[in-house]
């Protein structure tokens, strides 16, 4: 036997691999800052210096969002085992997706008060839409017969932005 034949599913296996663990590494970055950019809302007393951070934050998780789409666009395609993988840190960006627009939403009367509204209306249709972005990048590299169930997975990420949008929309 030719080491080559040998060497291929090695290859393959370490690059799926590899898919997982970039995919996987690129949802806990957007987690970890969504978790951060929660943290400066609920800590927000509804002054104007407060919401510094909070824009910094909101800045950070389009920025981590954005590398994320960039990562699963040049990852190789996931296999069943990758994309369960995947799927997991899915579920954990949805909770987390939640838990800082439920906040957000709950503060729409401080950011009215500074008349601030417009702009994170305009930050969370930006964030809408390079979430929307990465979503369909890392549903391009799930294997065809599990997109469904991940697209059941990342739609509550959707739907969070909308009750965000909806609620920061004046009409
Ligand atoms: C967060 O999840 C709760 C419970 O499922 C739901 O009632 C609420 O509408 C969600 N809020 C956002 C902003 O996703």
């Amino acid at each position: 036997m030719q080491l080559i034949t040998l060497l291929t599913p090695l290859a393959l296996l370490i690059t799926t691999a590899l898919a997982e663990a970039t995919i996987v590494d690129a949802l806990a970055a957007v987690n970890g800052q969504t978790l951060q950019l929660q943290n400066a809302v609920t800590s927000w007393h509804g002054d104007l210096l407060g919401l510094l951070p909070i824009t910094k934050q909101s800045t950070d998780v389009l920025l981590e969002t954005n590398k994320g789409t960039r990562a699963a666009k040049k990852s190789a395609p996931l296999d069943a085992l990758g994309a369960l993988g995947v799927a997991e840190a899915t579920v954990t960006l949805t909770q987390s997706v939640n838990s800082s627009l439920s906040p957000l939403i709950a503060a729409k009367p401080k950011f009215d008060r500074l008349k601030v509204s417009p702009l994170i209306l305009v930050s969370l249709g930006l964030q809408k839409k390079a979430t929307e972005d990465m979503s369909a990048a890392i549903l391009d590299k799930v294997p065809a017969d599990l997109r469904g169930v991940a697209e059941g997975l990342v739609a509550p990420i959707a739907a969070s932005f909308e009750l965000a949008v909806d609620a920061f929309h004046p009409f």
